[in-house]
């Protein structure tokens, strides 16, 4: 694994990796474990997790309900640290919170009292090294998030606050935000969960024109077979827990895509495959499972 064996220990006064580059950053995890709780008792989520991802690529994680998709998110993002192995983001082992990082949930949380702009805009006035100049680039910031909103269907939405929108458009406004800092990696779990069929198939479209701008890296955790075909270059399946990679998939159709692509063969076979193997596992889970007390 190249990324591993380059990557070396974030130092304090490096620069935040991948600033000032459109490329993607490659992710990297090694034999990966993480237990919560009581080193001997606690939960263990991920067990012997391996998967690399190249810079700019696009990579959609799908698997059962708890078996450690978003543990191996926080991983990533540098919120939780590897019990066991070693995790690396732009060839720098992960040991803290990393700043290239873009992020959105299933749930958007946004600041009530702040508009719409102001929450796309947070992470700059955040996150180091934007903040310095956070009031000197006040007017060019500005103008990139209006833009984003814009992209997205949020126009003339800017000067709302958060309550005054729907689900959908509260996800929306989450990927501005998750993008204002034109992070290197984008981490979005279950972003569109939460939303009614249509809207969500409409981001799939927002969301895959954004990442064809500036080609970030993404890992997107999704429930929707659909959706990881739509988007991904790549599908990866996890085991139930402790969780960890069963199967791994290229999606190959061209880009952009669109939704008629999901009727094309290539696409109903790879959904149909990604599904029986899903189902395979989860059986075999359910035959190996020691019987309860
Ligand atoms: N902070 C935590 N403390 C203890 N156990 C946790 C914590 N977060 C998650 N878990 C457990 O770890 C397992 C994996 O959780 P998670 O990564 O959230 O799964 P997924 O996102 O795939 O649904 C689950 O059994 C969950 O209950
Ligand atoms: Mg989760």
């Amino acid at each position: 694994m190249n990324e591993l064996a380059r990557a070396r220990p974030a130092e304090d006064d490096d620069p935040p990796a991948g600033s000032g580059s459109s490329a993607g950053a490659p992710v990297a995890l090694r034999n990966v474990a993480l237990r919560y709780g009581d080193p001997e008792t606690g939960t263990l989520a991920l067990k012997d997790t391996e998967l690399a991802i190249e810079a700019g690529e696009f990579v959609a994680i799908v698997g059962p309900s708890g078996c450690g998709k978003s543990t191996l998110m926080k991983l990533v993002s540098g919120l939780n640290p590897a019990t066991e192995g070693v995790v690396s983001v732009a060839g720098e082992i992960v040991t803290r919170p990393i700043k290239i990082v873009g992020m959105a949930f299933q749930n958007p949380t946004m600041l009530p009292w702040r508009r719409t702009i102001d929450n796309v805009l947070l992470p700059l006035k955040i996150v180091r090294p934007y903040r310095e100049n956070f009031r000197r680039d006040r007017e060019r910031n500005t103008a990139r998030a209006e833009a984003l909103l814009r992209r997205v269907g949020l126009h003339g939405f800017s000067r709302q606050f958060p309550w005054q929108l729907s689900g959908g458009m509260l996800q929306r406004a989450s990927l501005c935000r998750a993008l204002i800092h034109e992070p290197s990696l984008l981490l979005l779990d279950e972003p569109f969960g939460a939303l009614d069929a249509f809207t969500r198939e409409e981001l799939w479209g927002v969301l895959q024109s954004l990442w064809m701008d500036r080609r970030p890296t993404v890992l997107l955790v999704t429930h929707d077979l659909r959706e990881a075909v739509y988007l991904a270059d790549r599908v990866v399946v996890m085991s139930a827990r402790p969780g960890r990679i069963i199967f791994d998939r290229r999606v190959d159709l061209p880009r952009p895509r669109a939704l008629d692509d999901l009727f094309r063969d290539t696409a109903v076979q790879l959904i149909h495959d990604l599904r029986a193997r899903i189902e395979h596992f989860q059986l075999d889970e359910t035959v190996g499972e020691a019987p309860g007390p």
